[in-house]
């Protein structure tokens, strides 16, 4: 028996990276995934590989920043297994596409709001999407997909202020939702070598500010999906987890 079984798990930006390892994860542990990323060909890819191993996965290709978008991707969940149980809204603009990386004064005014668009526009449409289902069943688990970053501050002003804004999201949501069962956490993973042919180099310099001195890795981070998506954490709303291997230790 796994811990996730017969629940319907939608993750965003589930193709590749953080994403893929929720989605392999969830459906190791008996969920129905639905992955819902922009890029096709690499969502088909995973949910191959969670067909491969005996899981069930669906693909939604989507755009998290378009409303029209986010409601078909509700709407295939419910078209193919009945309910939505679970979102994890992890799509971000951060590496697949690749922010800028440097001081606020060579930010365009475009690409910030690009990076909103995704990283916080994305989520909010993504939780109007499936909430009409959840509060009908009387029960719901969402995750957003936060970062260390903003703890630390250790990165560039649009992304980090984009992922604070996740923290805010999951906060008002925690409140408004926890009388229909539903419970809104976000996760802040630390820096984490989300694709193998990146140079690891960057990852490998983040390891002497961890009390666990490794590069940290996807599947990191999926143990603390799972207690998320279960009913373990069915009293736990409004909280963000950090998953760093002990950097930032609040
Ligand atoms: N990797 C890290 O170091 C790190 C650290 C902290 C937080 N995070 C967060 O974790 C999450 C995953 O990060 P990652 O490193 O795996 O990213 P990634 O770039 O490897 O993967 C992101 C996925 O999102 C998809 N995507 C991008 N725009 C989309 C859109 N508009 N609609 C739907 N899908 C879209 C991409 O196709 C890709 O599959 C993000 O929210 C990121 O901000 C990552």
């Amino acid at each position: 028996m796994g811990k996730l079984d017969e629940r319907v798990i939608i993750v965003t930006g589930g193709a590749q990276g953080i994403g893929r390892a929720f989605a392999m994860r969830f459906a190791a542990e008996g969920a129905r995934v639905v992955i819902a990323d922009v890029n096709g060909p690499a969502s088909e890819k995973t949910a191959a590989e969670i067909g491969e191993a005996g899981g069930e996965a669906l693909v939604a290709v989507t755009d998290v920043s378009d409303a029209d978008s986010a409601d078909a991707m509700a709407r295939a969940a419910i078209e193919k297994w009945g309910r939505i149980d679970g979102l994890v809204n992890n799509a971000a603009y951060f590496q697949r596409p690749q922010v800028t990386v440097g001081p606020v004064e060579e930010i365009t005014p475009e690409e910030w709001d690009s990076v909103m668009a995704v990283n916080v526009r994305g989520p909010f449409l993504c939780c109007r999407a499936v909430l009409p289902y959840m509060k009908e069943r009387g029960y719901g688990k969402i995750v957003n997909i936060s970062s260390g970053t903003f703890f630390s501050g250790r990165s560039t002003t649009q992304y980090v202020a984009s992922k604070g804004a996740v923290i805010g999201m999951t906060r008002t949501l925690a409140r408004e939702t926890g009388d229909f069962g539903i419970t809104v956490n976000s996760i802040a993973p630390g820096s984490t070598a989300s694709d193998p042919e990146r140079d690891q180099s960057r990852y490998e310099g983040r390891v002497p500010d961890r009390a666990i001195k490794r590069v940290e890795r996807p599947e990191d981070l999926a143990g603390a999906g799972v207690f998320l998506m279960s009913s373990d954490s069915d009293f736990m709303t409004g909280q963000t987890m950090i998953v760093d291997g002990g950097a930032a230790l609040n």
